[in-house]
């Protein structure tokens, strides 16, 4: 057995389809380069021992118990899904005594970037590394979807689909996830509004919005569909003008359902005026992030502009490394 081990997993964006996807259409989600690195030790004494560094906060399980150290007993609430990977893990083996894990993300948390699901593939990972068990991709996504499943009731299983798998992912609700084979540059910038919010409640806004006006909602969410098919033309194509105007058709019909807000449409106009392809909201909407998709030569450009709008800027591309064990 190793005394030490490490795993780092992706981040994710959903380039099209947020919303629409939950009534049944399909969306695009990327792997980006901005990852959670998750370091995994035996410990001399029994208990799993989690450390999160960026959000200070840590505390040892044991016995059904959490002790906090820092971040009080909230901290078991951040804690949690890192447990619930590590409880099924540890399970299944013998250990006489105990196991640490250190997190380190600089993936924004409740932004939308699937920061809890990173952190749970890379948690998986580390420690099955650690612990010696042989484990195939397949086999960390199902414990990271678990741990994922037990800590937010009924999540779509695409987040810590795309932080195990990395590259290009096609979801829809009544299909299996696929990857898709795109050999393709995205140069991005994320634009972090700083504004939490909830995906249950703006989910269900849009659900209202559906029950009221069936015929014309219903028509938006088909509209979504459309453009999520033709965002995989220009993939295919490496279109990426077509693929930044489609962008930007799908964040007005976001806007229609009522799910973007004054912070989102400052950075998305700015990345636009600067000279993005596209730009919209991703993932919930409400505050959260929004993705620019821009010429390399302009990225600089249109993050100095997502700043002066009051955004906090990344740059970042598509990533087709998904989870890695690194030690
Ligand atoms: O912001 P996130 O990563 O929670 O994404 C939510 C995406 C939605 O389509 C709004 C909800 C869902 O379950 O697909």
């Amino acid at each position: 057995m190793k005394k030490r081990s490490r795993a780092s997993a992706p981040a994710k964006v959903i380039l099209v389809g947020e919303h629409f996807v939950v009534h049944g259409e399909p969306a695009i989600v990327l792997a980006i380069d901005i990852r959670a690195t998750v370091t995994a030790e035996m410990r001399p004494e029994p208990g799993i021992h989690i450390e999160s560094e960026n959000l200070g906060v840590s505390g040892l399980f044991k016995g059904g118990e959490f002790i906090p150290e820092r971040g009080g007993l909230e901290a078991k609430r951040d804690l949690e899904p890192i447990h619930a990977v590590a409880a099924e893990i540890i399970s299944g083996c013998h250990l006489k005594n105990g196991v640490g894990i250190n997190v380190s993300s600089p993936i924004p948390v409740a932004a939308g970037l699937g920061s809890s699901a990173a952190v749970s593939v890379a948690s998986a990972a580390a420690l099955c590394s650690l612990l010696g068990r042989e484990v195939s991709s397949d086999e960390i996504f199902r414990i990271a979807f678990n741990a994922e499943r037990i800590v937010h009731g009924n999540p779509s299983g695409i987040d810590p689909a795309i932080s195990t798998y990395g590259g290009i992912l096609w979801y829809r609700r009544s299909e299996a996830i696929r990857r898709l084979e795109f050999d393709i540059d995205l140069p991005l910038v994320i634009g972090n509004t700083g504004r939490r919010r909830s995906t249950g409640d703006l989910v269900a806004k849009v659900g209202m919005l559906r029950s009221r006006y069936p015929d014309i909602i219903d028509n938006v969410i088909r509209a979504g569909g459309e453009i999520v098919k033709r965002s995989i033309q220009a993939l295919k194509e490496e279109d990426l003008e077509s693929l930044g105007e489609l962008m930007n058709i799908d964040h007005e019909l976001l806007c229609a359902v009522g799910v973007s807000c004054e912070e989102l449409e400052r950075l998305v106009h700015a990345a636009r005026k600067a000279g993005a392809y596209g730009a919209k909201l991703t993932g919930a909407g409400g505050g959260g992030c929004m993705i620019a998709l821009a010429p390399p030569e302009k990225l600089g450009k249109v993050a100095d502009a997502i700043r002066r709008a009051g955004g906090d800027p990344i740059i970042t591309r598509k990533t087709d490394v998904g989870v890695v064990i690194e030690e």
